[in-house]
């Protein structure tokens, strides 16, 4: 599998340990920071050691696993830890982990000092194929996901298939989700694909290089997000407020996919409705998603809280909720708006599946 340059850096997929390896030895940094979380730092940073034998003297900062750690108050405890380590502006941060580890340790090197170097090694299916490329870092901010943070490119990432033995099921199915998303945004035989293969089959090698290639496609046009790079939050608008309703009310939240393939099937239905996507194309897409995820009630009660979480989306733009929304499925339009009663629409459509 190739490696793909990207914006100033390459994503590594061959021999990628190696490659990473060879980074390490070819800059000359002052000193190697690991950031993990416990998870990561059991089941990943062992077989990092065990591919990068030469890699003996490094710090690592551990924080502890879960979105709802992925706030300032953890990010003071790791730039505490650098100042208590001696990081200086010379030293490399390698960011071990999913999505959580890839967006605040990305955050934390980009602000530290000014600035470090850091690369992204990701360990989920969901950070290879979207949180580690494309140079968004940050952290929420109470319920809203990713509020406060920077575009600041990584010098490298490296995506090995090896980390993606530790996952379970469910991670997985989490990270496909972003998967389809490509596929329906951008590339109809991807979606196609996701049809017949599913998040456990060694053809995933394949399709997370096909979706990596799709969001550099995308990334590279519009590196920080003023135009085409905004379809890439398909299913995003309605998907992130169910995600920080979750975090806050449920004592098992969901995970980052699961509220997106909500999100996406509410997206597809305002599709339906204001962009063109022919009501085929909608069941393709609410069959797809039914099939593959645990279905999620939302309460005609949180309605008004959901809202109310889109209002504070980072796409908005003067007070209108902002939508990328399918004119077909592989073709994603963005900047659409649509009315509150139809966005509600949208919700009641998705609970009227789970009674069919
Ligand atoms: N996760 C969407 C983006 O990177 O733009």
């Amino acid at each position: 599998m190739k490696n793909i340059e990207s914006i100033g850096y390459a994503v590594f997929f061959e021999n990628s340990l190696a490659a990473l390896q060879q980074f390490i030895d070819a800059g000359s940094y002052s000193q190697v920071i690991i950031l993990v979380d416990r998870n990561t730092n059991d089941h990943c940073l062992p077989v990092l050691q065990a591919a990068l034998p030469d890699l003996v003297d490094y710090d690592v900062i551990e924080v502890d696993p879960g979105e709802e750690n992925k706030n300032i108050d953890f990010c003071i405890g790791v730039w505490n830890t650098m100042l208590d380590f001696g990081v200086d502006r010379k030293a490399l941060m390698i960011n071990l982990g999913g999505g959580v580890v890839t967006d605040m340790g990305g955050f934390a090197a980009s602000t530290f000092k000014r600035g470090i170097d850091f690369v992204q090694v990701p360990t989920t299916l969901l950070a290879q194929v979207d949180a580690s490329v494309g140079g968004k870092t940050g952290i929420d901010l109470g319920n809203l996901k990713n509020i406060i943070g920077t575009f600041t490119q990584p010098q490298a990432v490296f995506v090995s298939a090896e980390f993606l033995k530790t996952l379970d099921g469910r991670q997985l199915r989490s990270g496909f989700a972003e998967v389809i998303k490509h596929g329906l945004i951008f590339d109809r035989d991807l979606f196609a694909l996701t049809k017949t293969v599913d998040e456990q089959q060694d053809a995933l090698d394949a399709i997370v290089h096909r979706s990596v290639e799709i969001k550099n496609a995308v990334i590279t046009q519009d590196p920080t997000e003023k135009g085409v790079r905004k379809i890439l939050n398909f299913g995003h608008t309605i998907g992130h407020a169910v995600e920080g309703y979750s975090l806050e009310h449920d004592e098992n939240p969901l995970l980052h996919g699961e509220a997106i393939a909500v999100g996406m099937i509410c997206e597809a239905y305002l599709s339906h409705k204001v962009n063109g996507l022919t009501a085929e194309g909608l069941q393709e897409i609410t069959d797809l998603f039914i099939a593959k995820y645990e279905p999620v009630a939302l309460a005609p009660a949180s309605y008004p809280d959901l809202i109310a979480l889109m209002r504070n989306d980072k796409k908005n733009e003067q007070n209108k909720v902002g939508f990328a929304l399918l004119s077909e499925i592989g073709k994603c339009d963005f900047d659409l708006y649509v009315s509150e009663d139809l966005i509600l629409e949208s919700l009641d459509y998705y609970n009227s599946l789970l009674q069919s």
